[in-house]
């Protein structure tokens, strides 16, 4: 099993989107409806400004001020492209690399990636991804922790890929994945100069990794399906898997998401597999190795075969520990990271947090898998902003509810409550801790709208609307049915559909939804037959075309930040060059181009200081020499900082 970068990268696309959701969406009828008509008719600024109109002021404006000031950057599309490219008047600089010094005595990174394991678990581990900016309130602008979700591996990591040596990974390689995989914590200032620095050493700076001691909380805690012959408590869990976007919280709190944990299991008992929803249902391997790295062939926790001469069946239960929000404090550099079951498990994407005027909140998440849905928890209590200690266990108690989109522009967000709405024994929810294990199964019992790949969320800072990007689906009109929310066959470039909960109000019930934005086709294309590709589009510039929106975020001023993460190798994403970073402007639509990376990565992650005078942006698995751009160091997952050379804000 030694595969190239290539090779590897291909498998983790697969993985990262293979259609398991068993449900059609039936309505097509919803199809043909006057919510369709109203989303179609009003094109640019009247449907944006009526969408919006029962929002805050921003929406009202007659002409609205330009977010944006700065010259949009051009597609890039030589196959040696190997930087970062920002407007005229920016500057954008490697900050944190994979391999980079976290804790005071790591050792310095070789280009050979010849350090071990334990040097790993002392530096930045490999993929940056979500990650955000906690500023000290002494000196809020000038001094944070930056926080990085590393979210999975390349075969880079080692000086001569991955290997596979009698059906067996050499333990070495396995740990020093495994030591790659989670976060870092890093404290970051200003100096003399007013330019940014990495400190150490710091009591702050620390490494999360696959192996790393978490409790679990919430329903779930302790519950006879999350013991393991490890773990007979059920109560803690070693490590953190796949994690993606993230979030956090008015309490100061980092929350973790884990995306696409089910690709380091196996199942090989065929007649268990079939019969057990929780692995079936999220699309676990059925015969080794494992779809990602084969750690089960030297490490029996990601061998989930049941295994009747051990306690607890072996390891099992071991894929129900993963698929949760993971809360961290990144201030409290001894806190034990707790894994929140109240949140329901799938493969998430994101958790955003939206806070109501009266402390009561909603966190948003999306679960990247075609024909997957899109959710929100609801805490039971409120936001404390006078105690933050008093916040500290609000995530264990709440109600997870998921979209469905209807006609008419108008969405239900439906709860996933034990003993409602068929979610019984009879159904195979033995109680409310099962309904969250198997928040998918739950999901498709109540009828809710299979997306195409929902990814992050983002909130916009004034009127509270909510935007989810979902980046794409080949599968749709195939293995998915089209419906009113997703309603592009063959859908490759993906959109972003955005929505208003009743009110204002995050916890509502109901919400009032549109389509924002139609990646990637422009007037006069044409398909892979020679066919005029219909001209649906609402908001894409020629100038500024891009595909798959992945990541998604607002700064204070109201502009849309939007990442993308495509293939640039392969038409059609192609005709985009590179991925990019891109701003929106949520009251007209228009889109510009601020970023482009290096070939082959994905650009993600993104974060500011408080007064939006810096930004880091994460570039994510380059495939060239980046950021060294030399033609010949090995490609490393970087943080990149951003920042105006007249100290301006970014975007303005
Ligand atoms: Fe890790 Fe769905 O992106
Ligand atoms: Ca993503
Ligand atoms: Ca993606």
């Amino acid at each position: 099993m030694s595969q190239n970068f290539s090779e590897f990268h291909a498998t983790v696309e697969a993985a990262d989107d293979r259609s398991i959701n068993p449900t059609g969406e039936p309505s097509l009828d919803r199809l043909v409806d006057r919510g369709r008509r109203n989303l179609l008719k009003g094109g640019l600024g009247a449907a944006a400004f009526g969408f919006l109109a029962g929002g805050a002021s921003i929406a009202r404006a007659a002409r609205p001020d330009a977010l944006m000031g700065f010259t949009g950057v051009p597609t890039q599309h030589a196959v040696d492209f190997d930087q970062v490219i920002v407007p005229p008047g920016y500057r954008a600089q490697p900050f944190f690399s994979w391999g980079d010094a976290v804790l005071a005595d790591a050792p310095d990174w070789h280009p050979d990636a010849s350090d071990d394991w334990q040097a790993q678990l002392k530096q930045a581990g490999d993929n940056h991804d979500g990650m955000h900016f906690f500023p000290f309130p002494d000196d809020p602008n000038g001094h944070g922790l930056l926080v990085i979700n590393h979210e999975y591996v390349n075969p880079t990591l080692h000086p001569d890929g991955m290997t596979i040596v009698d059906g067996k990974r050499p333990l070495d390689e396995v740990r020093k994945e495994q030591a790659a995989h989670g976060l870092s914590i890093i404290e970051v200032k200003k100096d003399g100069d007013g330019h940014w620095q990495r400190v150490l050493p710091s009591r702050y700076n620390r490494r999360l990794s696959a192996m790393t001691p978490m409790r679990i909380s919430g329903p779930l805690a302790g519950h006879a399906q999350m013991k393991t012959a490890g773990d007979p408590s059920g109560l803690e869990v070693l490590g953190t898997l796949n994690n993606c976007s993230s979030g956090f919280t008015p309490w100061g709190t980092y929350l973790i998401c884990e995306e696409n944990w089910h690709n380091y299991f196996v199942n090989r008992d065929a007649e268990d597999y079939a019969r057990r929803v929780s692995h079936k249902r999220y699309g676990l391997a059925t015969e080794g190795p494992s779809k990602l790295y084969a750690w089960e062939t030297v490490d029996p926790r990601f061998d989930a075969t049941p295994d009747d001469e051990q306690p607890h069946g072996g390891y099992v239960n071991e894929p129900h520990r993963f698929g949760w929000v993971v809360e961290v404090d990144p201030f409290d550099p001894d806190s034990q990271p707790v894994k929140r079951t109240a949140f329901g498990r799938y493969c998430r994407e994101c958790s955003v947090l939206s806070l109501g005027d009266d402390g009561r909140m909603a966190i948003y998440s999306g679960d990247d898998t075609k024909g997957e849905y899109i959710y929100k928890f609801v805490p039971a209590g409120r936001f404390d902003d006078e105690n933050l200690a008093a916040n500290r266990d609000l995530l264990d108690e709440g109600t997870l509810y998921v979209a469905r989109f209807d006609g008419g522009g108008k969405g239900q967000w439906l709860a996933l409550v034990h003993g409602q709405d068929g979610l019984t024994v009879e159904n195979g929810f033995a109680s409310q801790a099962e309904v969250l294990l198997n928040a998918r199964a739950a999901a498709d019992q109540l009828g809710a709208t299979p997306m195409d790949r929902p990814e992050w969320v983002a909130i916009h800072p004034t009127t509270r609307e909510v935007y989810v990007t979902l980046t794409n689906n080949d599968g749709r009109g195939t293995k998915q049915p089209v419906n009113i929310a997703n309603r592009r066959p063959n859908n490759l470039h993906g959109h972003i559909l955005r929505w208003n909960e009743a009110n204002g109000d995050p916890t509502a019930t109901t919400f009032d939804w549109e389509i924002f934005l139609l990646a990637g086709e422009q007037p006069g294309a044409r398909d892979t037959t020679g066919k005029p590709v219909p001209v649906n589009l609402i908001g894409t510039i020629d100038g500024d075309i891009f595909s798959s929106p992945d990541g998604l975020a607002f700064d204070r001023d109201g502009r849309l930040w939007i990442e993308t993460d495509y293939d640039d190798t392969e038409a059609p994403m192609q005709a985009m060059g590179c991925n990019q970073l891109l701003c929106a402007d949520p009251r007209t639509r228009e889109v510009k181009r601020f970023l482009v990376g290096p070939r082959g990565c994905e650009v993600t992650g993104i974060t500011w200081s408080p007064d939006y005078r810096a930004m880091w942006v994460n570039i994510q698995h380059p495939e060239l020499s980046y950021p060294a751009s030399d033609g010949k160091t090995r490609a490393r997952s970087t943080t990149v900082l951003v920042t105006k050379e007249d100290g301006g804000v970014i975007g303005t």
